[in-house]
């Protein structure tokens, strides 16, 4: 399988704090560009449903709004590294989220031949973060996700996605622990934002638009990065 490095296909970190739409903007490009999502929340979920050690393990931080381990978190995403990725590019939403698992994932990208091409960073303010957090529903078949009151499951609670009729709310999704979350974001994933800034791979988007705008200006991001890289590799031809 083609390496995301070897075509025009970017790898790209979505960097928010929790509720800022990641997860809704990571679908979106997985739809319309083909591109992985490698999402650390979704996998400690899944570890933590399968019953495994690791999900034990995770069960009780993530209930809390803490970070799991970076040893645990780095572990997963090597291991999905190391498998066969698609042409479309790599999503990394979720992670990194401390500065040792920044350094790790270059570290990871650099043994594989690839390159973090950009950061897109989702900006929006914490009100607006409570508002969407609290109102959370997610289709429990494929992972679709709707919002109480700015995109309701439709009328006949079926999933637009699959067809499912099963949503759930995520346990994490509560006052207290979206004021742990919030706290871990600034204090553990916020320096972040300076460390991608300083390698010149920072671009900030305007997260309080509508998801079709914010989506917007996602591709916009994308298409202007793909298009230096373009431009970079003719000049080292
Ligand atoms: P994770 O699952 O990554 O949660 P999070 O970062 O808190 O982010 P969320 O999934 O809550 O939000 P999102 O930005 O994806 O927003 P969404 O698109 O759903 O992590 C969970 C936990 O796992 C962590 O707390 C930690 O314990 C652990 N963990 C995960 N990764 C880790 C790591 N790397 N290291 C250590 N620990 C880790 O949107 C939210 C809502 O808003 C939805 O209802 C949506 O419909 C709505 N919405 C989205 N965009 C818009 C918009 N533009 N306008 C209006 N509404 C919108």
């Amino acid at each position: 399988m083609t390496p995301a490095r070897a075509t025009s296909a970017l790898n790209i970190i979505l960097l928010g704090p929790p509720g800022a739409g990641k997860g809704t903007q990571a679908r979106r490009l997985v739809e319309d560009r083909g591109m992985v999502q490698l999402s650390t929340g979704d996998m400690l979920r899944a570890a933590r449903a399968s019953g495994s050690p690791v999900g034990r393990r995770v069960a009780e931080v993530m209930d809390r709004g803490d970070l799991v381990t970076d040893e645990i978190v780095i572990d997963l995403i090597r291991e999905r590294l190391s498998g066969d990725r698609p042409g479309g590019g790599v999503i990394f939403d979720g992670f990194p989220r401390t500065l040792p698992q920044a350094d790790a994932l270059e570290a990871l990208l650099r043994e594989l031949g690839l390159r973090l091409d950009v950061a897109v960073e989702l900006r929006v303010d914490d009100e607006a973060l409570v508002d969407r957090v609290s109102g959370r529903v997610t289709c429990a078949a494929c992972g679709e996700v709707y919002h109480d009151r700015t995109r309701p499951v439709p009328d006949g609670g079926r999933c637009v996605v699959c067809g499912g009729t099963n949503f759930v709310r995520r346990a994490d999704d509560n006052a207290d622990s979206l004021r742990t979350r919030l706290f871990a974001y600034y204090k553990q994933t916020s320096p972040l934002i300076g460390y991608y800034h300083a390698k010149g791979l920072l671009r900030p988007v305007d997260g309080m638009a509508a998801v079709d705008d914010v989506a917007q200006a996602v591709a916009t991001v994308l298409d202007e990065s793909r298009t230096a890289l373009a431009a970079e590799r003719r000049e080292t031809a």
